[in-house]
């Protein structure tokens, strides 16, 4: 009886941990806020081969804005959804899936210039603050010209207090373990689109976090500033 009673009670436990993952996030942000990402496309004439041999970190881009569409799909390949409603392009810690993608976008067809947050299970963004930030983080990136000349650039922050519930003082090692997953595939993805990116991990965390309006426990993980080649 008391082990039917435990089991029932852990359960439980796993029951409600499986609902809290699959509705943390779905917020697509508020209806007015709210701007639908094209779909993502799943066929590519590029081979995963041929992504890996081309990946480079690409520093310098066209003074041409980026689409909708490939925007769509560099935020998609960071955090997209792809399998029971919830699991993600990249894995997690016990699928907890602590970060969240922000856009800086300055030159995207279709985007007001603007901070914006990605919500992977209604592929949206929500827009949270206007205005073209792209010289105030590359300030925060110590001047680094990619940052400011991209036409957009892809923010990873991770949240530490969603992780150290579950996993305490492995948090911190498990967010950033988890954003090299995300990057890479943004890096893959950019090969296929013939777009050019770069993880950039100098930054002032505090000037980026100003920036973004952050105020909780999160942390900048990586600046991703990508652009046409
Ligand atoms: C943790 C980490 C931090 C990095 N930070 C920066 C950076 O702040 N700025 C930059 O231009 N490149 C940065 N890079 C990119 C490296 O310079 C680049 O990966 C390296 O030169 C090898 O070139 P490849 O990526 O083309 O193979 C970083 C890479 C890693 C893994």
């Amino acid at each position: 009886m008391k082990k039917l009673l435990i089991t029932m009670i852990v359960a439980v436990l796993i029951a409600g941990e499986f609902f809290a993952a699959c509705h943390a996030d779905r917020r697509p942000g508020p209806d007015s806020n709210a701007i639908k990402l094209p779909p993502p496309v799943l066929k590519s004439s590029v081979s995963i081969e041929e992504a890996l041999q081309k990946r480079r970190s690409i520093r310098s881009y066209k003074n041409e804005p980026l689409t909708l569409k490939e925007i769509s799909q560099l935020l998609w390949a960071a955090q997209g959804i792809t399998g029971g409603g919830r699991l993600r392009t990249a894995p997690s810690a016990g699928a907890v899936y602590p970060m969240t993608i922000y856009l800086a976008a300055g030159k995207v067809e279709g985007l007001p210039p603007a901070i914006y947050k990605y919500y992977p299970h209604s592929h949206s963004l929500e827009f949270l603050k206007p205005g073209d930030f792209r010289e105030n983080l590359s300030e925060a990136c110590y001047g680094q010209s990619s940052v400011k000349n991209a036409p957009a650039i892809i923010i990873f922050a991770g949240n530490l207090d969603k992780m150290s519930s579950k996993y305490g003082t492995k948090s911190l090692n498990f967010i950033c373990q988890e954003s090299g997953h995300a990057a890479q595939n943004v890096y893959l993805q950019a090969v296929s689109l013939n777009i050019g990116t770069v993880v950039v991990g100098a930054f002032e965390d505090g000037e980026v976090k100003k920036i973004l309006n952050l105020t909780g426990n999160e942390k900048i993980l990586y600046l991703m500033p990508a652009g046409k080649i």
